[in-house]
Order: C-alpha cells, then sequence, then structure tokens
C-alpha cells in the first residue's frame, strides 16, 4: 500500500514539475488570465469591425462593454488595448522597460524600419539627438522669419480661396514649415514632388492594408518609393554643393558620423528617419492648429484678446513691413495660453503601439502576448 502511495506522489511531483516547465517554456499551456476581449476572426482579427466602423467607436464599444483595458486583434496583431491614465502610466513610465515600441507591419512599411520609432537603444538616441539638435532654439530662433513667410503666404492664398477645409490647410502650413526646418530652402519642383506623393502616403497610413493594384494602400507604398527617391536625389545634389555645414535635419544626418570607425548613416536610414520625422511633426501640429482655431471660434473673448495682441504686434513691424522677430514670439503671452491650453483640451494623439518584450501582469492580468 505504502508502495502505491509513494508511486502516487511521485507521480504528481513529476506532473507538476512537467506543467512548471512547460509554463515556462509555452506559456500558452499556462492558461495566462488575459482581459476580456473577443480575438476575432482567425488570422484577421477585428480588423474589419475596425475599418467598417469610425474608429471612435470601434474603440468605444469595446470599453463600455469591456472597460478600460480590453484585447483584441488587429492589423495582423494580438493586442491589449488601454485607455486609463494608471495603465498607460505603467506602460509607458513606470515599467517602461517591458515595452518595446513596435507598430503593425503596414504602417511600419510606410514610414521605413529605420525610422527611430521603432528602435531602442544607441540608434535610437543617435538619431533622436540629431532631431533635437535640428530643433534647438538657436536653429527655430533664425526659422522665425521664414515661418513667418510661410504663414503670411498661406492666409494670403485663404483669402482668395473661399471656402477652405481648415485641418487640410493646416496639413499644408505645417507640411510647408516642416519641409524648411527638415531640407532648408528647397528647389520648387522636388517641393512639389514631395508634397504630391507625401500626402498619397499620408491618405493610405490609415486605411485596410490591402496591397492590390489600385488600393489605396498600394498607392501609398508606391508614393512611399517615390518619397525615397525624391530624397536620395536631394541628398545627391547636397553632397554636390561646396558646403554640407547646414543646420537643418538632413545636414546633421549627412554630417553625422557614429560608432568605432565613424560609419555615415546609410541612404535607407536618412529617408526612413526623414519620412518618420515629416510625419511626427505635421500631422501632430496640423491637428493642434486647428483645435485652437476652433477654441477661438468659441471663445470670442479669448480671441478678441489673441486679436488685440497679434495687432499691436502687426502695428510694431509697420503693417507686416518688417519680419516677425523671435523676442516678439517669446513675448505673445496671451497666444502662448491659448496654445499651451489647446495641448492640454485636445487629445492630438489618440493612441501609439507597444510590444511587450516579458510576460507582463498588471493587476492581476497577465499578458504573454
Ligand atoms: C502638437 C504637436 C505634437 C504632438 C502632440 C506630439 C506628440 C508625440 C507623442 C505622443 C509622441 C510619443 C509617441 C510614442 O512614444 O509612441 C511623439 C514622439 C515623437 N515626436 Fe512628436 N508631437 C508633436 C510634434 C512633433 C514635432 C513638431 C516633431 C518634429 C520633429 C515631432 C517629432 C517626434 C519624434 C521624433 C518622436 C519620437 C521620439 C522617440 O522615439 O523618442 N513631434 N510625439
Amino acid at each position: 500500500m505504502s508502495m502505491v502511495l509513494a508511486s502516487y506522489l511521485l507521480c504528481a511531483i513529476f506532473l507538476l514539475v512537467l506543467l512548471r516547465i512547460l509554463r515556462r517554456k509555452f506559456p500558452v499551456y499556462s492558461k495566462p488570465n488575459l482581459p476580456p476581449g473577443s480575438m476575432g476572426w482567425p488570422f484577421l482579427g477585428e480588423t474589419l469591425q475596425l475599418y467598417s466602423h469610425h474608429p471612435d467607436s470601434f474603440f468605444a464599444t469595446r470599453q463600455a462593454r469591456y472597460g478600460e483595458i480590453f484585447k483584441t486583434h488587429i492589423l495582423g496583431c494580438p493586442c491589449v488595448m488601454l485607455a486609463s491614465p494608471d495603465a498607460i502610466r505603467f506602460v509607458l513610465v513606470a515599467h517602461s522597460s517591458l515595452f518595446k515600441p513596435t507598430y503593425p507591419p503596414s504602417k511600419e512599411r510606410l514610414i521605413g524600419p529605420s525610422a527611430l520609432f521603432f528602435h531602442q537603444g544607441a540608434y535610437h538616441s543617435q538619431i533622436k539627438k540629431l532631431v533635437q539638435e535640428s530643433l534647438s532654439l538657436d536653429v527655430i530662433r533664425h526659422m522665425v522669419p521664414q515661418v513667418d513667410s510661410i504663414a503670411v503666404s498661406a492666409l494670403e492664398s485663404w483669402s482668395s480661396a473661399g471656402i477652405v477645409s481648415t485641418f487640410h490647410q493646416m496639413k499644408e502650413f505645417t507640411f510647408d514649415v516642416a519641409v524648411s526646418s527638415i531640407f532648408g530652402h528647397l528647389g520648387a519642383c522636388h517641393k512639389e514632388k514631395l508634397k504630391r506623393n507625401y500626402f498619397v502616403l499620408d491618405r493610405g497610413y490609415n486605411c485596410f492594408p490591402l496591397n492590390f493594384p489600385g488600393s489605396l494602400y498600394r498607392k501609398s507604398v508606391m508614393a512611399r518609393e517615390a518619397l525615397s527617391n525624391i530624397i536620395q536625389d536631394i541628398v545627391q545634389q547636397r553632397k554636390e554643393e561646396t558646403t554640407m555645414q547646414k543646420r537643418d535635419l538632413l545636414g546633421y544626418m549627412l554630417n553625422f558620423r557614429g560608432g568605432e570607425k565613424g560609419e555615415p548613416l546609410t541612404e535607407n536610414q536618412i529617408s526612413d528617419n526623414i519620412i518618420g520625422v515629416l510625419f511626427a511633426a505635421q500631422d501632430t501640429t496640423a491637428s493642434l492648429l486647428t483645435w485652437i482655431l476652433k477654441y477661438l471660434h468659441d471663445n470670442s473673448d479669448v480671441l478678441e484678446s489673441v486679436r488685440a495682441e497679434q495687432a499691436a504686434i502687426y502695428r510694431a513691424n509697420e503693417e507686416g513691413k518688417q519680419p516677425l522677430t523671435w523676442a516678439q514670439t517669446r513675448k505673445m503671452v496671451v497666444t502662448n495660453r491659448v496654445i499651451m491650453e489647446s495641448m492640454r483640451m485636445a487629445s492630438i494623439i489618440s493612441f501609439t503601439f507597444r510590444e511587450a518584450v516579458a510576460d507582463v501582469e498588471y493587476k492581476a492580468i497577465y499578458d504573454d502576448q
């Protein structure tokens, strides 16, 4: 009898150990306590549902049904959506080392895999430093008259255009500013080609990623290839110029030397990062400007104060005959407050992506995806 009991006990211990090993090696056996939600159809997940509804209603319905943390499967990625400040702080701040930036492959392809958003570590820091240098206070200070003249010509074109779409016009304006910050002065032909292809790329970025002839996504992929070629052309032209010491992003990238051997950036690293920065800077700033206009429209007393502040500067500059100066932008107290308050109120970036690099447990919810 004691022999039988001992064998049972040994078997039980063996099974427990085996289960533990299996759980460690193959988390699928561990029945993780995933958050509520639906993983949808095999392969497709809930991608079709996302694209057949307004994205806000797709997320709002699930948030109402499952709460602020739910699982889903979109654009080929099993994922957990987080919609509470606490959970987001957990991922982006408190436990950021458990996550890495990973975007759905269809989006990464359009921006370019070498763009800094998809990297961590030394490469990420180096590129980020170049972007920051190209936007240092000293560089921005010298850009004021240029941005001023882009704004004046945008205003003139709106006054003769009749009804305009605010967001679209803001996108055109921020595109012109971003291009001038990235490339400095650029010939009209290159600028026009960049703009045409960039807006095709932009239209397809959030569309259903079906890559067949005629689809929006395919047009975006092709526009992305064209953008790379245009950037290579601009780079080639810049290399032939006598001075490469320009203080625009392209100048900083071309002068960069990294690693022990002082390696320059490759052509793909330059074009992926230029397209990435254009993307990061242009749409966000255009959204913010659109929100500012809406808030000013809704608050006529604030609008009057901003108008009075700007009118005083306009008069001081001889009715616009003198260019706006950096010092004047520093004294726009009311205007700056409006910008800061609009950034606080408007949600410019609706969501971002992260991939767990280890098992993550959050409030007893366990995620092994
Ligand atoms: C109102 C305007 C803007 C908003 C609301 C905004 C918001 C954000 C947010 C939320 C992120 C983090 C995304 C993530 O971690 O997944 C980000 C990253 C980034 N943004 Fe902006 N942004 C704005 C303007 C700009 C501009 C003008 C530039 C111009 C260079 C820029 C360049 C970048 C870059 C390079 C990153 C990646 C940083 C990194 O990977 O460490 N952004 N932005």
